[in-house]
């Protein structure tokens, strides 16, 4: 797959689009299931890169995944090493998830420094307080680090800025040290709430997830079992967005609305015409668009992995707003790509923009910077004149399954040639 994304802009859009399993709880399952050595049954698993990329990490550690449709096993029974591989590691942040499961079960964990988006500085300095704080040895290899430790023991570990991967991935570990451990300042997403409850199923006693202050009482063991993944919020308002954008009628479906609460206040304040119905979101054609300011913020406020699309949205409403990216320090620079389409957007520093609108978009040839401003530039290509060429489609597909097929049912004018 890959390649290159080709768009004739302009084609009206409607009918139903299905929202699938959500990438960032499937990429914390994947490092939970370490911790059993029971096989992890996971339904509604998107078929997405990222997905791929934890799977060839968890199989060179010798557990084995098995895929049957929308279902994953996972069976760490073979666990065999601790040693995380650099080159799949390299590619994707959320490996750094595997390391307290492994130092649970192994003691002994050796991993390159993660990858990811480029979005702006992804420092690791709170995983490894966390784990060092959890009784680890931490040995910095300059490529990357060794945590050794006999044995996990519970503490209060207070996070000095809200940290959703931080909170997960200490949540996780503490299941499996002695003692009590109490996380403060955690993170409350959608996402932590319900990977607590999956391991509280399977034997741990987490108390708190979803609130600031989360309490783990360590266990021996824990079991494994089905879990179904909760629905992708961050697919289910972009499409919401893609409606909005589009002009025409679109339902998205399997949907959990709830997650989205603050991006629906301010679709509603921006004056696009849409109604919630139970797991479907429908989205009517809206023909004026405010604009409204938005700030980023932590859940449950605006989620920064919706400010592309959203900025984009404000590019085509009426007036002047400023958009805020408080979480990341480089997650507003593919707005300069936007401009070269026809935007209006001034960069007032690194987290603030100015958004003048509404401005026509003409197509280009462009490269995708990262998996949400990817997404956000085919959301411009489908309402820009003319073509629009997205190169290093990649990252889209990192975390959109399937999205060309997806979008030409809807029937938008997109088609992918292959890498050559
Ligand atoms: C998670 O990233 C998500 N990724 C991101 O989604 C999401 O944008 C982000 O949370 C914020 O909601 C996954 O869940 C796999 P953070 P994460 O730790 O955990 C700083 C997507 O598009 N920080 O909450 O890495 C960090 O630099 C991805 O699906 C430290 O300083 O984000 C950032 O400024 C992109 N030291 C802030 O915390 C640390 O040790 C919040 O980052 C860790 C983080």
């Amino acid at each position: 797959m890959h390649g290159t994304l080709h768009i004739e802009g302009g084609a009206p859009l409607s009918g139903s689009i299905a929202v699938n399993g959500a990438k960032n709880q499937a990429l914390k399952v994947m490092a939970a299931a370490l911790l059993s050595e029971e096989p992890c049954v996971v339904t509604n698993m998107p078929k997405i890169e990222d997905v791929e990329r934890m799977s060839a990490i968890l199989t060179a550690l010798g557990v084995s995944v098995t895929r049957d449709g929308d279902s994953m096993t996972i069976n760490p029974a073979g666990l065999s090493t601790g040693v995380l591989p650099e080159k799949e590691v390299n590619r994707i942040r959320a490996s750094v998830m595997l390391v307290g499961p492994l130092l649970a079960r192994t003691g002994d964990v050796t991993f390159p420094n993660p990858g990811g988006c480029q979005i702006g500085r992804r420092p690791i300095d709170m995983f490894l307080d966390g784990f060092r704080a959890l009784g680890a040895t931490i040995h910095d290899l300059g490529t990357g680090q060794r945590l050794t430790a006999k044995k996990l023991c519970g503490t209060t570990i207070v996070f000095p800025r809200v940290s959703v991967q931080t909170t997960e991935a200490m949540m996780i570990t503490a299941t499996r040290a002695r003692a009590t451990t109490t996380l403060k300042n955690a993170a409350m997403e959608p996402e932590i709430t319900a990977l607590a409850a999956y391991l509280n199923d399977h034997g741990a006693k987490i108390s708190g997830a979803g609130t600031p202050t989360i309490t783990i009482e360590g266990v021996e063991k824990l079991s494994a079992g089905p879990i179904t993944l909760i629905p992708d919020r961050v697919e289910a308002g972009t499409f919401a967005i893609l409606g909005a954008l589009s002009g025409g009628s679109l339902s998205i479906t399997n949907a959990e609305p709830a997650h989205l609460e603050n991006i629906w206040i301010h679709l509603k304040q921006a004056g696009v015409n849409f109604a919630v119905d139970g797991s479907t979101i429908h989205v009517m054609p809206s023909p004026t668009i405010k604009a409204v300011s938005m700030t980023t913020h932590e859940y449950p406020g605006f989620i920064t992995d919706l400010q592309a699309p959203y900025t984009l949205l404000m590019t085509q409403a009426k007036g002047q707003c400023i958009i805020h990216e408080t979480i990341f320090d480089g997650r507003l620079f593919y707005t300069d790509l936007l401009n070269s389409m026809g935007a209006n957007i001034i960069m007032c520093d690194p987290h603030r923009v100015v958004v003048n609108g509404p401005t026509p978009l003409h197509g280009r040839y462009l490269t995708s910077p990262d998996l949400r401003a990817g997404m956000a530039l085919v959301l411009a290509g489908l309402i820009a004149d003319g073509t629009t060429t997205i190169d290093n489609a990649y990252q889209i597909d990192r975390g959109y399954a399937d999205i060309v097929e997806r979008l030409q049912r809807l029937g938008a004018r997109i088609t992918r040639a292959d890498a050559s």
